[in-house]
Parts: C-alpha cells; sequence; structure tokens
C-alpha cells in the first residue's frame, strides 16, 4: 500500500504587493523521507514554509498537509506538524536538558523529562545537557533545536535554512541530525541554497525559481531538467540562471 503524500500543493499563488514570490507551486512530497526545497536567496522558500505551517495565507491555490487543509483545518495541520525557523529558538539561559524538558511539558508529551534524556543523547548532547544552550556552538545549538523538532512525534518536520550560518563541521553535525529525524519516519521539509546539500540530505529535491518549480525529483532527474548538466552545481546554475551564489 502506498502511504498518502505528507504534502499535497496546487497552484500555491503569492505576492507581497506587486512583488509576485509564488506564481503557481504544484509540488507532492512523499510521506516518510526527506524532502528539499531548494533555491536562491528571496526565492520564496520561508514564504512556501510559512503557507504550509498556517503562518501565512495564500493568494490562491491549496495545500493539504498530512490530510488536513491549510485553509479550513489549521488547527489538525498545526498538530501534525513542527516547524524550526531560519533563527535558532533555543532559550540560552536554559541548559540542553531543560529546554528540551520545556517543550515536551508544553506539548504534552508523557514522561517529559525522559523524553529530554532520551533526545539529548541521541544527538550527541548527552555531554553538555547540563550547560547553558548559549554556551553551545552553533552546529550544537541547530542540533538542538532539530531535537526539539521531534517531540510529540510530529508527521512532517519542517527545517526553515537549518544549516545556514554554520561552519562546515557544524553542517555536518546538522546533517547527521537530519538522518535522525528521517529515522524515526517523520517526513522532514527542508529548504536550502545549496544544492549539494539538498542533494545529500533529501531523496527527492524540488527547485523554486521564479516562483514555480522549476525542476523536481532525484538528482538523475535535476540533471536531466537541466539538459543532462555534467554535475549538480551547473544543473543548479543552468536551471536558475548564471550569477547566483551557490
Ligand atoms: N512579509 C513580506 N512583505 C514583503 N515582502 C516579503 C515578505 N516576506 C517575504 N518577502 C519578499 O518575498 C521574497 C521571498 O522571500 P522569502 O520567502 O523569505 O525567500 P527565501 O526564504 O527563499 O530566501 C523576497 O523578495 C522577500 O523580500
Ligand atoms: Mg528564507
Amino acid at each position: 500500500m502506498t502511504a498518502e503524500p505528507a504534502a499535497i500543493i496546487c497552484g500555491l499563488r503569492k505576492s507581497f504587493g506587486a512583488h509576485d514570490v509564488l506564481n503557481g507551486i504544484d509540488l507532492e512530497v512523499p510521506t516518510g523521507a526527506v524532502f528539499a526545497l531548494l533555491g536562491a536567496n528571496g526565492a520564496g522558500k520561508t514564504t512556501t514554509i510559512a503557507i504550509l505551517t498556517t503562518l501565512l495565507k495564500p493568494d490562491s491555490g491549496t495545500a493539504i498537509l498530512a490530510g488536513f487543509d491549510v485553509a479550513t483545518q489549521g488547527a489538525r495541520v498545526r498538530e501534525a506538524i513542527t516547524v524550526t525557523g531560519q533563527s535558532v529558538s533555543v532559550d540560552p539561559v536554559l541548559t540542553g536538558l531543560e529546554n528540551l524538558t520545556l517543550i515536551a511539558r508544553l506539548r504534552h508529551v508523557a514522561r517529559p523529562k525522559q523524553v529530554a534524556a532520551e533526545l539529548v543523547e541521541r544527538f550527541g548532547l548527552g555531554a553538555a545537557a547540563g550547560k547553558p544552550a548559549g554556551t553551545y556552538s552553533g552546529g550544537m545549538k541547530r542540533r538542538l533545536d532539530i531535537a526539539m523538532s521531534l517531540i510529540g512525534a510530529p508527521k512532517i518536520v519542517f527545517l526553515d535554512e537549518p544549516t545556514t550560518g554554520l561552519d562546515p563541521a557544524g553542517r555536518r553535525e546538522v546533517w547527521g541530525a537530519i538522518g535522525q529525524l528521517a529515522d524515526q519516519g517523520a517526513t522532514v521539509i527542508l529548504t536550502t541554497q545549496h544544492m549539494e546539500e539538498a542533494a545529500q540530505l533529501a531523496g527527492s529535491i524540488a527547485l523554486l525559481h521564479d516562483g514555480v518549480i522549476a525542476a523536481i525529483g532525484d538528482q538523475a532527474a535535476i540533471l536531466a531538467a537541466a539538459g543532462n548538466a555534467p554535475d549538480l552545481e551547473s544543473a543548479f546554475l543552468t536551471l536558475t540562471g548564471a550569477g547566483v551564489a551557490l
């Protein structure tokens, strides 16, 4: 039996004043996989995530998340998802363990302390669990953020540019943490400006450019969409126009 898609998005449009950001996004996100929404800075990734997570209303189009319509069943959608924004949301004064325990209490999970203790271990934060999160490295803060996103067993986890601003070591740490999310059976929808990162993490990539999905699929499909580009970086350049930073 094929699971119903985690997200079904049809004809999504959004403008800010005269600026058309989304010009008709069509997407289907398979359940239980890591899905990357790839696009240059300003392409509309955060706008798309905001619509899918019910924070922003589209001008037109529909989005069904975990079987629920964002327009008419917002509360049900919000129960099924977690969102980690572009800036880290950990409380710097609380320890890693306290941050996780707090979120577990807020989400009304059973045995919040035990859940928190398991997560610090699973995300490699055990040794730092008793230290204030404000003292953590960028990669550790992001891993804590991602561990927090798992609490309450969400069906869909949204991560908006989870590695932006991290050094290469921090980025690799976060890649490992995202792998953990997928192993839990959650559908992960992440955004990135980096083709290489999308290819590393996601089985399926959707390239957002000029307000539409310019290419979608696995690595082979993206290369083919770029006229059989020799590698992913040149595919990105071909599909988005030269001069876009990778
Ligand atoms: N609330 C807003 N009001 C006006 N313009 C906005 C607003 N939010 C985003 N934009 C504009 O929409 C475009 C897409 O933004 P965004 O979705 O944040 O892109 P990305 O996340 O891909 O970098 C940008 O040009 C941005 O300036
Ligand atoms: Mg953004």
